[in-house]
């Protein structure tokens, strides 16, 4: 039976010039380059200028991805941004990104999902497409987390950085099997319970300020390697592919031990994941387009390629995307 997937047509990453290593962090609080490597597998994460909001590095991603796809952003209809650092309260940091791109019609709006967000956007973009709403989406995952940090804190700020990632999504005609290219299935979930766990202690409708992020790291930890499981193999059931058939899986990027917890648990080959958090930390919404990226410049990515994304965050939010390439 004939049916319209969202094909991604293209992926694109942007990161901040400055880098700051762990040694740089040690300047900054009582910490080492041994604590943070064996704890989390992060060397390095950049951080944004003053002047370079997140619209900025969303901006950078999406033209990236439109060069790469060869698409006129004129034929653009959907701009969807996931962040949890927009440029401002409001308008949206998607219609800042959407206003350089010079598109005018369609619609834009920020997705608030914090780590899952990039797997959120997907879905929301996903279900337009397949409804026949709009055509052609930019999928964008941008953070300026640098400027949420309590960098007194070294339970936390060591752990986080800024940078965006975009895809180019498209609505086109496909068998409806699950050799089709495009988004074969999407799962999201969340549950309010947990929202004191991974939090930001501010907002424009509680202090009027900004406000840090706050986390319990071993409870968040310890929920991670389960929640994400259980959406990688709902989608995997949901599809009936066995976690092997899976080509790559392209994870939210928060801490390696997560990431190797689950490839214990459902017996996945370690080469398969594609891990970045070395180099950039967790980039919240932005660390799943910018691991694609990674993944699609090493040619890791092929027409045809099976690929799993996952994320979990605050919330606690978290899903799985999987789409063949
Ligand atoms: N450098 C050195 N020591 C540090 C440190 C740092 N950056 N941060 C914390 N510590 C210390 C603590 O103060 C504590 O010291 P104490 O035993 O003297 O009190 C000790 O290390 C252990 O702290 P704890 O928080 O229990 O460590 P942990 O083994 O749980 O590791 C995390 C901390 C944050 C790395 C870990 O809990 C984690 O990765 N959690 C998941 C976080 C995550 O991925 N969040 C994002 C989800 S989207």
């Amino acid at each position: 039976m004939a049916v319209i997937r969202s094909v991604i047509r293209s992926v694109g990453a942007h990161l901040p010039k400055r880098v700051m290593t762990n040694a740089d962090m040690m300047k900054i609080v009582d910490t080492s380059d041994e604590w943070i490597v064996e704890r989390t597998g992060i060397r390095a994460r950049h951080i944004a200028d003053e002047d370079e909001k997140t619209s900025d590095l969303g901006i950078a991603a999406s033209k990236q991805a439109l060069v790469r796809a060869g698409i006129d952003p004129i034929d653009i209809d959907l701009v969807i941004c996931a962040t949890a650092t927009p440029d401002r309260t409001f308008p949206a940091t998607a219609v800042t990104i959407q206003r350089a791109l010079g598109i005018t019609k369609g619609a834009a709006f920020d997705v608030q999902a914090v780590c899952s967000g990039f797997v959120y956007a997907l879905t929301i973009a996903d279900n337009f497409l397949k409804a026949g709403q709009f055509k052609r989406a930019i999928v964008v995952g941008a953070e300026t987390f640098s400027r949420i940090l309590d960098w007194n804190d070294r339970g936390t700020c060591v752990l986080f950085g800024d940078g965006a990632g975009a895809v180019v999504l498209e609505a086109q005609p496909q068998h409806g099997t699950t050799e089709d290219r495009g988004i074969l299935t999407t799962v999201i979930r969340s549950d309010g319970r947990f929202e004191d766990l991974l939090y930001v202690d501010g907002g424009p409708g509680s202090t009027k300020t900004v406000g840090h992020l706050r986390m319990n790291g071993r409870e968040v930890f310890r929920h991670a390697v389960q929640k994400i499981s259980g959406v990688i193999e709902e989608a995997l059931v949901m599809t009936g592919f066995a976690p092997d058939e899976i080509d790559l899986y392209v994870p939210h990027q928060a801490n390696k031990r997560i990431l190797d917890g689950v490839v214990k648990k459902l017996g996945v080959e370690p080469d398969k994941i594609v891990v970045t958090l070395d180099r950039h930390g967790n980039t919240s919404a932005a660390s799943i387009p910018l691991a694609l990226n990674h993944a699609f410049e090493a040619h890791k990515l092929q027409e045809g390629s099976l690929v799993l994304m996952e994320a979990m965050g605050g919330g606690f939010t978290w899903g799985a995307v999987l789409a063949r390439w």
